[in-house]
Parts: structure tokens; sequence; C-alpha cells
């Protein structure tokens, strides 16, 4: 049988059993295979040997890392194109970023074994188009009519021919065609059997099929494209029919993969952005929070701690993450409306006299004034608006009642109120946790919804060591 291309690989690998499993494997897969121990080796090999079609790369290197070792790769221009598969024996996920950002073009798990492999390695060569030539698989028992094929298509594409559903079978458990011409009638195993068998193969599940047939009745040619066949020809065959038939279907195969990597492209290229300007919110609104946070010099932090309570307590409360990126955004922002309040108020070291305190309850309102512009989260002023309602309804600044209060605002509040009790104030220290825990058990179903304050009691009574302030939850 004829082998398609020959492909040169080269595995990275610190460690020289798996270099050695490696090699065993692909080379008795017909792979031209070299190996070297490290990153500085690898990109040294790639400048010296041009023929390389595709690197294994370990991750976790000694040294230079695969990272680093294809960051190096894709800044020489020489060597800038080569395609990398990553080798790595620990979760791919947490590589995921940088994998995209360098074109890696695949993960493969350690140790190297079993057919998973091949057939990925398989994939990317097919994916890429390593070879000039387009090939074709040609399945008929009659080998006259493999011949006849053969000179017909060999002048336009790289001809592979089986006479039986074994050789079929085994050429394509490592090699990918273009497309397969598969004859209906033969021994053991017809063709629309053998095609159920081909379908079995992860890597020909779409693999364009032609059948070939001296049958001209209704019933073969529905039957055809019922079990998936893309066309037929008519045996005995016209070259040119035969030639234009491929043609056009080889074309819209194309059309078809390259609008699939396209679709592909754009999609990550979207994500890639969609999480850029996630963090760069994240980030502008972290900014903020600091900037409101610095206004008050003694609850330095108060709104990143606020908002970390109040994913906990959503988190708890069973709420989606996306409910709890929201909550967590939206309490950060909580006090921005203190922006508009006097300092000198803000930081009195004495009690407040009445009309000082009218105006920190202010804070609520200038906060909505403030985040009103933010028009495409329409939720952001939820939290500045409402964190001083109260469940009995004696909160300002809407005086709102129990469920008529939005969730957010409710959970916030708990936050809020927890964290200004365990915090040093500019009129008081922390308060001890106990004291904190009556406070809350007291403003249960009055000052706050009973259910979040059921939830911040319990981290309460989990956070023993009182430390929930400093590093109980990372964010
Ligand atoms: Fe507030």
């Amino acid at each position: 049988m004829n082998v398609r291309c020959n492909k040169n690989i080269l595995i990275v690998d610190d460690d020289s059993m798996a270099r050695k499993l490696a090699e065993f494997v692909l080379t008795k897969d017909g792979y031209n295979v070299m190996s070297v121990d490290s990153g500085e080796a690898c990109i040294e090999c790639l400048k010296k040997d041009s023929n390389i079609d595709l690197v294994l790369l370990d991750i976790e290197m000694p040294e230079l890392n695969g990272i680093e070792t294809l960051e190096r790769i894709r800044s020489e221009k020489t060597i800038a194109d080569t395609r990398v598969i990553f080798l790595t024996a620990n979760d791919f996920s947490k590589f995921e970023e940088d994998s995209k950002r360098l074109g890696v073009l695949d993960f493969i798990s350690k140790p190297l074994f079993g057919p998973e492999i091949l057939e990925r390695i398989k994939k990317v060569f097919a994916k890429e188009q390593v070879c000039d030539k387009e090939t074709v698989l040609v399945i008929d028992d009659d080998r006259m009519n493999l011949k006849f094929a053969e000179h017909m298509l060999s002048s336009v594409y790289h001809v592979v021919t089986a006479q039986s559903y074994r050789e079929a079978l085994d050429y394509l458990s490592k090699e990918l065609p273009s497309m397969v011409l598969l004859d209906v009638h033969m021994p053991d195993m017809d063709g629309f059997e053998l095609l159920t068998e081909i379908r079995k193969i992860k890597s020909c599940e779409d693999l364009p099929v032609i059948f070939l047939t001296a049958d001209s009745d209704r019933e073969t040619e529905v039957r055809v494209f019922r079990e998936g066949g893309l066309d037929y020809i008519q045996k005995p065959f016209v070259p040119e029919v035969v030639l234009e038939r491929i043609k056009r279907i080889l074309s819209l195969r194309k059309l078809q993969v390259s609008l699939e990597s396209e679709v592909e492209r754009r999609t990550a290229e979207l994500e890639e952005s969609k999480r850029k300007h996630e963090i760069l919110s994240l980030q502008v609104v972290k900014t903020l929070a600091s900037a409101i946070d610095a206004k008050d010099r003694y609850t330095n932090g108060h709104s990143s701690r606020v908002a970390k309570y109040s994913k906990e307590i959503a988190l708890r409360a069973g709420k989606p993450i996306e409910y709890q990126n929201e909550i967590y955004f939206v309490a950060l922002l909580h006090d921005i409306g203190k922006i508009g309040v006097p300092d000198n108020i803000l930081n009195k070291n004495s009690k407040l006299t009445d009309e000082e305190y009218e105006t920190i309850k202010q804070h609520p309102s200038i906060g909505v004034e403030i985040l009103r512009n933010i028009t495409e989260m329409p939720n952001i002023e939820i939290g500045a608006h409402y964190h001083h309602e109260r469940f009995d309804g004696k909160g300002y600044p809407e005086g709102l009642n129990g469920y008529d209060i939005p969730e957010i605002a409710r959970i916030i509040a708990v936050a809020d109120s927890y964290d200004a009790m365990s915090s040093r104030r500019s009129y008081r220290a922390a308060l001890p946790q106990e004291a904190v825990r009556k406070e809350i058990v007291n403003g249960r179903g009055h000052q706050f919804d009973p259910g979040f304050a059921d939830i911040m009691l319990k981290m309460i009574d989990e956070d023993v060591r009182y430390e929930l302030r400093d590093d109980g939850l990372n964010m």
C-alpha cells in the first residue's frame, strides 16, 4: 500500500523514557522521528533542519519550559511558522491561554501512548495539508478497476488503493485521505457496511465518500445517499465524469473546512476581546473602588471586602457564577456616592451632628447619579442605591420594605454591616467577633434579610480565628 508522505516529527522532552516511548510509537506508525531533551536544543534543531513538519513540545521542562521555548520559536523569523503540539502530564486548561496566544495546534497528554495520539497527529497533518497533492483512497475488490482508477486519477491526485475492507480500515486507522471512492459490491463486507465501520474511526467521521457501482436501479441510488455517501459514480468509469465529480466535492469540502476554521478563528478572536474587556472593566471598577476607599482613611479596602463577602454569600445562597460576578462588581461600587461627601465629615473622629449625618445619608443618591451613565450594566447602581435600606422598612433613601428591596442590595447590606463592624472606624476600634455576631442576630429580619443574615452567621461561625477580614476568602 502506498504511504501518503513521510513526515518529520521532532519530540522535545527532558524525560528520556517519555522520548523513547514517543519515538517507538511514532516510528512504528511510519513517521520520521527525531528527539531532543531541551528547549534550546529544539530551537537549534529547527534552525538547522527546515524539513521538520511538527514539533511535540513538552511544557514542563527545566530551564527553558515549553511555553518559553515556543515564545522564542515564534520570535525567530526563519522558524516562526513551526507547527507545535504541546505535551503535558498535567491539566491542559491552565495552559490554554498561552497556547491560543502562541498558535498551538493541540494538546496531548503524556505518556504518549494509544491510538488517540496518532489520531490527533493525523488530524493536524490533514488540516494543514502537508502534501501538495490531495489523496484519494480507492476501495474496490476488482484489481483491474483499481488499476484503472489509479491511472485515471494519478495525474491530479495522490492515489492509494485498497482491495479489501481490512486493507482499507488499516490504512484509515493511520492516515486521513481527502476522499474515498468506495465500491458497493465487495465480498465479506459490502460498501455500505464498510462505510459504517469507517465512520467509527474518529478522524473519518466527516470524510467525503463517493460510491462506485455498476447498479443503475433507484434503490441503490437512494441507499447511497441515505447511508452517507456524497455522490455515486457509475461503472464502467468515464474518466472526465469521475474527475469532475471528485473535483467538485473536494472544492466544496475545502470551502467547508476553510469556513469552519474562519468561524473558529473569529470566535477565538471575539472571546479574547471579550475577556480583555472584562478584565479592563474589572480593573477600572477596582481602581474606582480604591479611590472611594482612599477618601475614608479608616476604611481602607472596605469596598473590596464588601464585594468579597457579597460574592461569598451569593455563592452559598446557590446563585450562579454570573450572578456572583455581577454582585462582586456592584458591591465594589456600593459606596461610590461617598465621593460627593466632604472629607471632614467622612473622617470625623467625634460624633456626627444631625446635619452631618443627613449629609452622609445623601451618598446612595449621589451614587445613583454617578452610575447612571453606565448604561451597559443597568444593575450597577442597585448596590449604591439600596444598600442602606432595611428589611423592616426603616432604612434610606427610599424606605423600601422586605423583599421589595432588590436582592443584590439585601446581600450587600449584610456584607456592608459585617465589614463596618469588623473594621476599625474613625470613631471606634473593630468590634470583637462575638459582638459582631450578636448585631447580625439582632438585625435578622429587622435590618437584614433573614436568609442572608443566616448565611453571614454561618460564615462567622466557620471563621474561628476571626480572620475573614484579612485572608479568609481568596478572590
Ligand atoms: Fe454606604
